[in-house]
């Protein structure tokens, strides 16, 4: 472990009172030791000079897919049920331990260069283990889970599991690598949707995930095709049949929740349970339009994912964070979703709903040091200096503004290696 000192920032901490300073970070290992102006450590190993540069802490995205990166472009024009029929299934059936590793390291290598680090990530049924070998030799700051899909109907032979094997080999993995590297990695139960999982499984994965204190990542209440399959099934609507399995607490995570009554939004609101809103995928598929604003006034838990590559092309989160915010413009009026609250969501929005806001989603002394340094001097930004850098950022910026991204104090993606030196400016 090496101690980094990077220097002469902007720094958008997203601290408690949304600091903005100029001045240098000092990383002590893997955790941020000191922040402020002219900073004089002892003992520095490398110094990164971030004049006209800015910082921000990394990207947490609370809903991706790692396996399917291989599959973009797949079933383009088409909507949930029919995308995951004939594309999605029958591709993620074909995996085999390389193609995985290769889909999960491509994923990556796209998240961390557009300042991602910490993700929350489903795998597919088989070779998940050669997904999270993708994770531990990458750097990224992780939790993930194999898919679990133990209800026959709707998925291809091949991805069928019995309820028993499933959570038998979710628990060899959990235990695998639960923890590994100081807790960079961590485990999270993922039976893949109401749809695909027997209540038997529901009912164990909420046993195991208490036991573990683990967290559960799913989806539900994406699409009306899927909703009225839940409700045929079950009798009941999505979020109230996880509530009656005792699944609706805060170690659980739901992408999108675009389609909620009123008791759903309660439920999810009095149960603490954490909502992931995928806009990209949420239009590609033709899904819908996410009530974000109003779940965010109720104060639910709304942070952000890019979903699988295949479902809007990218792994992006400049590109989620500006389709949060446009999307509910046209809906709900130009303050719907400002720019401040989705850079929130982005951020600590994410760290809270992994359970980590101690630790990481913002840049405060003692939190684990994971961050972005941005270059906002670039044509596409260019002019817009005197405006606000959050808004900059929202509005403005790509993946190709990300100079340098660190995880855990290692620097894992470096644009510029002109800029790095090691005796100090
Ligand atoms: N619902 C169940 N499986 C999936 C998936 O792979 N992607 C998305 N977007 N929704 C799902
Ligand atoms: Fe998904």
């Amino acid at each position: 472990m090496a101690n980094l000192l990077i220097r002469h920032a902007e720094i958008i901490t997203m601290n408690g009172n949304g600091d903005i300073l100029t001045g240098d970070i000092y990383i002590e290992n893997d955790r941020i030791a000191a922040i402020g102006p002219d900073l004089n450590p002892p003992q520095v190993d490398k110094v990164i000079d971030a004049r006209n540069r800015t910082i921000i802490p990394g990207f947490v995205q609370t809903h991706i897919h790692l396996c399917q990166t291989l599959f973009r472009g797949k079933g383009d024009d088409l909507e949930l049920m029919d995308w995951l029929r004939t594309r999605i299934w029958p591709l993620e059936a074909s995996h085999d331990e390389e193609s995985i590793y290769y889909s999960a390291m491509l994923g990556i290598g796209e998240l961390i260069q557009s300042g991602t680090t910490t993700i929350v990530d489903m795998e597919t049924v088989h070779h998940t283990d050669f997904a999270f070998q993708a994770i531990a030799e990458s750097g990224i700051r992780a939790l993930s889970g194999k898919v679990m899909m133990d209800k026959g109907n709707e998925v291809p032979f091949e991805l069928q599991e019995k309820t028993s094997e499933s959570l038998q080999m979710s628990v060899d993995l959990l235990e695998k690598w639960n923890g590994h590297d100081g807790g960079r990695i961590q485990y999270a139960f993922s039976p893949r949707f109401v749809v695909s999982c027997t209540e038997e499984l529901l009912r164990e994965v909420q046993a195991l995930s208490a036991t573990y204190n683990v967290k559960v990542h799913t989806h539900a209440s994406e699409n009306r095709g899927e909703i009225e399959i839940v409700q045929a099934e079950t009798g009941m609507r999505n979020i109230v049949y996880l509530d009656h399995l005792g699944l609706a607490n805060d170690r659980l995570i739901l992408a999108h929740c675009i389609w909620l009554d009123e008791e759903e939004k309660r439920i999810i609101h009095d149960r603490g349970v954490h909502v992931s809103h995928c806009p990209g995928s949420n239009m590609k598929l033709a899904s819908g339009i996410a009530e974000t604003p109003e779940m965010i006034k109720m104060d639910i838990s709304v942070s952000l994912g890019a979903d699988g590559a295949p479902c809007n092309n990218n792994l992006d989160m400049f590109n989620e964070m500006r389709l949060a915010a446009l999307m509910q413009k046209p809906v709900h009026g130009p303050t719907a979703m400002d720019a401040g609250t989705v850079f929130r969501m982005a951020t600590i929005g994410g760290a809270k709903a992994v359970g980590m806001e101690k630790e990481i989603g913002s840049l405060e002394v003692g939190k684990k040091a994971d961050l972005a340094i941005l270059d906002l001097n670039n044509f596409h930004v260019y002019p817009s200096f005197d405006v606000d850098p959050i808004s900059r950022i929202v509005y403005s910026a790509t993946r190709a503004d990300v100079e340098t991204t660190i995880i855990n104090g290692k620097i894992v993606m470096e644009n510029r290696i002109m800029r790095t030196v090691d005796k100090d400016i």
